[in-house]
């Protein structure tokens, strides 16, 4: 059984209707529209809906939001490539964001990712539960401090954070975005980041392999 997060009273007030299912769910934040104008689509969760691992990125970024799916742009790329070479079939997990909607500033025709407020995050955090409550993931990995920020309502650095960690009342993983592994300034640098990610991504694939009375966990072979 998957573990279930304990229900946020706070929450159940939100809605006239309470959604039951994903889909329920999608609908509400298809409907609402953007925050910030500008998007072009709400970018919702993909993947299975009782997947072991639930992966939470930051925000849709340009190519997300023109697709209307989660990490297929560069970022998206680079931590699909990383899942697939430590185990984890992006397919049987679930990845989504803190913010459902792409925020950016033009430039020319460029449009220019803009990290969102801690207010947005916060606006969008009784989705971001719900959708989590719904999936009822084993493990829930924050990639960011986005991410971090939407499951603890705290900002708190990444070197600090990483690693296992409660969040919000599930099992959790803390680690780097993938676009901060793309931002790294040299090769080096960016091999030694990538290295220490998939490490990561695989303690997490052995975190969602634990038993999930005694917690203790079956690492893999390496
Ligand atoms: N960055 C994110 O945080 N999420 C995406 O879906 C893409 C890039």
């Amino acid at each position: 059984m998957p573990a279930r997060h304990a229900p946020d009273a706070t929450l159940e007030s939100l809605w006239d209707n309470e959604p039951r299912t994903l889909s329920e769910l999608n609908e509400i934040i298809r409907k609402a529209g953007p925050l910030v104008p500008g998007a072009t689509q709400a970018v919702l969760g993909e993947g299975p809906d009782h997947a072991e691992i639930a992966f939470v990125g930051e925000q849709p970024g340009d190519q997300e939001d023109l697709q209307g799916r989660p990490f297929v742009g560069p970022a998206g790329k680079l931590l699909t490539r990383a899942m697939a070479e430590i185990g984890i079939d992006r397919d049987a997990a679930y990845l989504t964001n803190a913010v459902k909607h792409f925020k950016f500033e033009q430039r020319g025709k460029r449009r220019i990712h803009s990290k969102p407020t801690a207010g947005e995050v916060k606006h969008y955090r009784p989705w971001l539960m719900k959708e989590l409550d719904l999936v009822g993931p084993k493990v829930v990995v924050a990639l960011g401090g986005t991410a971090v920020l939407a499951l603890t309502g705290k900002q708190i650095p990444i070197v600090r954070a990483r690693g296992r960690a409660k969040l919000a009342g599930w099992n959790g993983y803390v680690t780097v975005h993938p676009s901060y592994l793309l931002r790294l300034p040299d090769e080096e640098t960016k091999r030694r980041g990538y290295e220490e990610f998939v490490a990561d991504l695989g303690r997490i694939r052995d975190l969602a392999r634990a038993d999930p009375d005694t917690g203790e966990l079956e690492f893999a072979a390496q």
